[in-house]
């Protein structure tokens, strides 16, 4: 069983290491040093607009990552992304999905939104079937200085088995 929490600062090697393996799949695709991240995690901890958690599989060990930013409490919609599984011997597992529903539960429940977007590379086909899986479903698509994307979104009240 999955668990999810939100990071902390002893995080941060890990997820370093493996955010600049993968990063071929972010839109930074520079390698974060040890100062850059540490710079953005005191940016992290004064934005109330960003949560990144880890996922922790049922051993306890941390085997990846998935956040939401820009929350916006008044149009009650956020932006997911970072989606991770930096463990490599835990894909293939499902737990990918797993990880986004535990994630977007905490969206619509603990925070109340109603909206959630997301945009992934249109190359990157693992994470666009883990999207549909998760009960995304596609709004468009973009193609710009970031590439292709294709333009994904989850309502609250449309997602499968809402109650
Ligand atoms: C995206 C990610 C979290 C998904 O991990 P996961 O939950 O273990 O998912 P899987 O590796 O099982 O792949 C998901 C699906 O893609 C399929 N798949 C894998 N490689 C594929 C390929 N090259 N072409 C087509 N489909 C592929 C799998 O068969 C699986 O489908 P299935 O569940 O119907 O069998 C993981 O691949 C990852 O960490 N990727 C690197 C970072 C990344 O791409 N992040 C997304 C940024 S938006």
């Amino acid at each position: 069983m999955l668990k999810i929490r939100e990071i902390q600062k002893t995080d941060l090697p890990l997820i370093r290491k493996w955010r600049n393996h993968d990063r071929k799949w972010f839109y930074d695709q520079a390698i974060i040093t040890e100062e850059m991240q540490n710079k953005w995690y005191e940016k992290y901890i004064a934005d109330d607009s960003d949560i990144l958690f880890i996922a922790e599989a049922g051993d306890g060990n941390p085997i990846g990552m998935y956040g939401l930013t820009n929350i916006d409490h008044d149009m009650k919609a956020a932006e997911a992304g970072r989606l991770l599984i930096g463990e490599k011997q835990y894909t293939g597992m499902g737990l990918g999905v797993d990880m986004m529903r535990s994630v977007l539960e905490f969206a619509f429940k603990e925070l109340s939104l109603n909206e959630v977007h997301a945009d992934v590379q249109a190359v990157n086909p693992r994470a666009i079937i883990v999207h549909v899986k998760a009960g995304y479903r596609i709004v468009g698509f973009q193609s710009d200085w970031m590439g292709n994307r294709v333009c994904f979104s989850i309502h609250q009240h449309l997602r499968i088995g809402a109650s």
